[in-house]
């Protein structure tokens, strides 16, 4: 088995499916963690968290088979997200964050993982984050995903996009890092800045470039329960399946199976994650 160090921001969602709320649910870099063990890998979780997270929350993932042992534990609140799902799965805007949310995640820096890792998973992170993570990566596979807010900061994220293996943005975040509105365009700029670019197109599927070789996999989508990290659940079994040196084609499969069980739940709940509403300890 593969060992994968899942480095990235953990948080506390509230998630809103059709008017009714779901309270405290896991989310951000633990949907990467749970699709990436259910995949195969043995999984080694690197994210700072605050003191409103719940312990019980560890020992579910500890029984998920992912090792939070490098979880630290620091002052202040966890990272937390409101997401709004109306009827045609439409989300809010992300690439607009308050304050509060930049205090978080100048406070919560995803603790470093060591070297010596089979592989890398680094999730939505800063982009100076994302390069000093890289600086430990070096010998093991790299992986990164970003999101709307990080991939505004293109000139910086750009720089460290050479040194990583694969990179596996959303469309719309390819989008804002090129500054390019046609799609085709977009992807083809990108995929050159990138040894392995796999964009992750919604609904569309999944198109993966490398070495100038495009692979389209197109999918029948499913109605989404909650749309809620079906990109981090992507990108955890595509990282498992490069680990097990799948073929490009079967890794894609994998990749984009992972993302229509993620939309299948609410929250993490397609991998064993237990919703527990009105629990003490939140
Ligand atoms: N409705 C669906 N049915 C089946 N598969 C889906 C559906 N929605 C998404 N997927 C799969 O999940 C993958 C990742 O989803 P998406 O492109 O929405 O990622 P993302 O924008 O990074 O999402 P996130 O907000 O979770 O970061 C898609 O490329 C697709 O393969
Ligand atoms: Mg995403």
């Amino acid at each position: 088995m593969a060992r994968l160090a899942v480095v990235g921001y953990a948080s506390i969602d509230t998630i809103v499916v059709e008017g009714k709320p779901h309270r405290t649910i896991g989310g951000g870099a633990v949907y990467a963690a749970l699709s990436a063990a259910r995949y195969g890998s043995e999984v080694s979780l690197h994210v700072a968290v605050g003191e409103d997270f719940p312990t019980h929350w560890l020992r579910q993932l500890e029984a998920l088979n992912i090792d939070t042992s490098s979880v630290e534990r620091r002052s202040g609140g966890t990272r937390r997200a409101l997401l709004h799902y109306g009827g045609r799965e439409e989300r809010i805007a992300s690439t607009e964050r308050d304050a509060a949310w930049w205090d978080r995640t100048r406070s919560l820096t995803p603790p470093l993982p060591r070297k010596g890792f089979d592989g890398y998973l680094l999730c939505p992170m800063p982009p100076e984050t994302l390069a000093e993570c890289l600086s430990r990566a070096s010998g093991g596979l790299s992986v990164a995903d970003t999101s709307e807010v990080f991939a505004l900061d293109g000139a910086s994220l750009k720089k460290a996009l050479g040194r990583l293996d694969v990179f596996a943005p959303s469309l719309e975040e390819i989008r804002l890092l090129t500054g390019r509105h046609d799609d085709e365009e977009a992807l083809q700029t990108l995929s050159h800045l990138v040894p392995i670019l796999v964009a992750k197109r919604g609904r569309a599927g999944l198109t993966r470039f490398a070495k100038g070789e495009r692979l389209d996999h197109t999918i029948t989508p499913r109605t989404a329960i909650d749309p809620t990290g079906a990109g981090d659940a992507t990108v955890g079994a595509l990282t498992t399946a490069l680990l097990a040196d799948l073929s490009p084609g079967q890794q894609l499969r994998t990749a984009a199976q992972a993302g229509a069980e993620a939309v299948g739940a609410i929250g993490p709940g397609a991998f064993g994650w237990q919703i527990r509403q009105n629990s003490k300890e939140l």
